[in-house]
């Protein structure tokens, strides 16, 4: 699968980290493209390491991977910065030089503007920014003295990385539901987030694209404010194991069972090919740890075999635990 578009099919927050982290060691991954903003934090076990990346793409994990940063995507520059130290990514990191600029009158604004109020945004400053960026006044990368050891043509690079067969992840941020066009609007984030949207940012066409896979957890999560259905409360929640509180912002998710119709959309939307399916062992407890499809308990695979029924996808991966290698790969 020489390039693939990872992206999450609810409300973010699925495990696409771990799933991309995975990826980037197991395939030997030779580019990992990061789309997105900094609002997105993807979280990465590594070597008995927590990682929130927020810029940094999570193939990171593979030390001979080239990682980008999308023309589409929005820099924060001092997170940029940090992140490239913790993850000693310095010698290979690239941004694209039209990437927008995050600045600190962006976070303000998402946190005061009287038409942003009761999105429960994350406050980063993005939806801001994008305004910016369609009005055509926002700084780009090159503008940026910090960045300039970085410059990159990203979509130049992917272009002559897939005509030699390189291995290419397009990585996703946040889940189809909170789309700017399919998700559940208003309460959304500022851009489209499914399959073309990433292909889009990073500069990669259609046809470019082997594999989508979608990220779809075994339940499903959300933050900030908006519709959820089948919402179960706090306390159930954490009955039964699901609650979780926001790798970036530190907020409670809410909770719901997972929901068959909006897994379909989202397959549908994404074009995907496959499916990973995390979290496993949150729903049916005697998988954990499981990293054999023999391993899986009759139920839970009842389970799996009625989303690849519901969604025409097959589910190529199941997350059974929160180290990297406890995950059943069904590719082989
Ligand atoms: P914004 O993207 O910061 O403008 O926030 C808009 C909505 O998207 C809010 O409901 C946020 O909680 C949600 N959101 C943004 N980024 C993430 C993410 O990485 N995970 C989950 N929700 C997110
Ligand atoms: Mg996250």
């Amino acid at each position: 699968m020489p390039c693939t578009v990872i992206c999450g099919g609810f409300w973010g927050d699925e495990g696409k980290g771990k799933i991309i982290s995975y990826l980037a060691l197991k395939d030997k991954t030779d580019f990992c493209v990061r789309t997105g903003s900094v609002n997105a934090a993807h979280t990465i076990w590594y070597q008995g390491k927590r990682y929130a990346l927020h810029m940094v793409p999570g193939g990171f994990v593979n030390e001979k991977c080239r990682l980008l940063i999308a023309a589409g995507a929005n820099v924060h520059v001092d997170q940029f910065l940090k992140e490239v130290e913790e993850t000693n990514a310095k010698n290979r990191i690239g941004v694209d030089s039209q990437a927008s600029i995050i600045e600190e009158k962006h976070s303000t604004q998402d946190k005061t503007s009287a038409h942003l109020k009761g999105l429960g945004t994350t406050g980063w400053g993005v939806g801001p920014a994008i305004e910016e960026r369609v009005r055509r006044t926002v700084k780009l990368a090159k503008d940026i003295p910090e960045l300039r050891p970085y410059l990159a043509d990203v979509a130049r690079e992917i272009g002559a990385a897939l005509a030699k067969h390189k291995k290419v992840l397009l990585e996703g941020t946040q889940g189809l539901l909170l789309s700017l066009f399919h998700g559940t609007y208003p309460y959304v984030t500022g851009r489209d987030t499914s399959a073309s949207a990433i292909c889009s940012e990073a500069g990669v066409g259609p046809t470019r694209v082997d594999e989508v896979l979608l990220v779809l957890k075994s339940f499903m999560t959300r933050v900030g404010t908006g519709p959820l259905p089948g919402e179960i409360s706090k306390e159930e929640a954490k009955k039964r194991g699901w609650f979780e509180t926001a790798a970036g912002t530190g907020r409670d998710r809410r909770a719901a069972p997972f929901d068959f119709d909006l897994a379909k959309r989202a397959v549908m939307i994404n074009g995907a090919t496959q499916i990973a399916l995390t979290k496993l062992d949150c729903v049916y407890a005697e998988c954990k740890g499981a990293r054999t499809y023999e391993k899986v308990p009759a139920k839970a695979k009842q389970f799996v075999r009625k989303v690849e029924e519901e969604t025409g996808a097959r589910v190529a991966f199941i997350g059974t635990g929160p180290d990297a290698l406890d995950l059943v790969d069904r590719r082989k």
